[in-house]
């Protein structure tokens, strides 16, 4: 099997051999972003459609130079401005531009489900940029190569996962992916911010940092998804940083060489020492955001590949 999918809505469904083969490709589109060498005919003649419902920087820019780098016609939906705000729904939009024949639609939404819900009703590739608290899993996709890269391997190593784990879907998509690779997930986070349903999750679960940090090879925080809480999850930014802010003292609990991940964007002083983001013997944000492009690429070259395939057994 190599990668079978006809859109990628979460790492739930993927296999770990699909997995492997998109990583396999991105890691040489990675090399070939470094020597600026283009592949404009990989998605050349198609049509990709970018859908934001949910403000974002990094991942509809990554998507947006994939598509352009791989030849695709790039078109961003200001869904700020779109008809949604006259009170259009979300499937009559996705109609109205599935009339249009694109072949490859990017969303983003703030409800979980709402990417899987349009996926039924066009006929072209989808792919999930995030839905809600469910998946981000090009998100995950980004995180596993950067680790790969970094360690080597993609298995049998232990990963620490912080912070704001109940409002995110960038923790959810890894700890799947990283799950089906085979690697010891811890997570740490207060207990107002640990998901319901944890232990069916087969992780550890930590309150206290340092001893969740314990020799892991790999520290990743998230963002505190202040967007996504009505109140009362944190005393205070002060006293989160003092218990779970990643600062020297607490990332000496890790391994020597263990590296620092977020997935950005960051809180400065909330969830993470300035000092130790920026820290390059340390920290692999930039890499994640680097591996971004790369990953993209490769999704979206996968899937146009099945899809060219698909298109060419209906017409024999
Ligand atoms: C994440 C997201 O939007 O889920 N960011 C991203 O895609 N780079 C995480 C976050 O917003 O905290």
């Amino acid at each position: 099997m190599t990668f079978r999918a006809k859109h990628l809505l979460g790492i739930e469904p993927l296999h770990p051999t699909e997995i492997t083969t998109l990583l396999d490709l991105a890691d040489s589109y990675a090399e070939h972003n470094r020597r600026g060498v283009a592949h404009r005919d990989v998605l050349a003649g198609l049509t990709q459609i970018n859908m934001f419902f949910e403000n974002s920087t990094r991942t509809q820019a990554s998507f947006e130079l994939a598509g352009k780098r791989l030849g695709a016609d790039v078109m961003n939906m200001g869904m700020q401005a779109s008809s949604i705000k006259k009170g259009e729904t979300l499937i009559d939009t996705a109609l109205t531009l599935n009339a249009m024949r694109p072949d490859l639609l990017v969303v983003r939404h703030p409800h979980s489900g709402a990417v899987d819900l349009l996926a039924q009703k066009v006929n072209c590739a989808v792919l999930n940029a995030g839905d809600g608290k469910h998946e981000h899993p090009t998100q995950a996709l980004l995180d596993a190569l950067t680790i790969r890269r970094a360690k080597g391997r993609l298995h049998r190593l232990s990963i620490a996962i912080c912070g704001d784990i109940a409002h995110s879907r960038v923790a959810r998509s890894n700890i799947m992916l990283l799950g089906k690779m085979e690697n010891r997930i811890r997570l740490i986070a207060p207990p107002t911010l640990m998901p319901s349903g944890v232990a069916d999750f087969g992780v550890e679960v930590f309150e206290n940092m340092e001893e969740g940090l314990k020799d892991v090879d790999v520290v990743m925080m998230l963002r505190l998804q202040k967007e996504r809480m009505d109140g009362g999850f944190i005393p205070s930014e002060r006293e989160y940083f003092h218990r779970y802010g990643l600062d020297a003292a607490k990332l000496a609990h890790a391994k020597s060489d263990a590296i620092v991940m977020h997935p950005g964007p960051m809180n400065r002083g909330v969830e993470i020492d300035g000092t130790i983001a920026d820290d390059i013997n340390r920290s692999v944000i930039q890499e994640q955001v680097e591996m971004g492009v790369a990953v993209r690429m490769a999704a979206m070259d996968l899937l146009a590949q099945n899809m060219r395939a698909e298109r060419k057994a209906v017409i024999v």
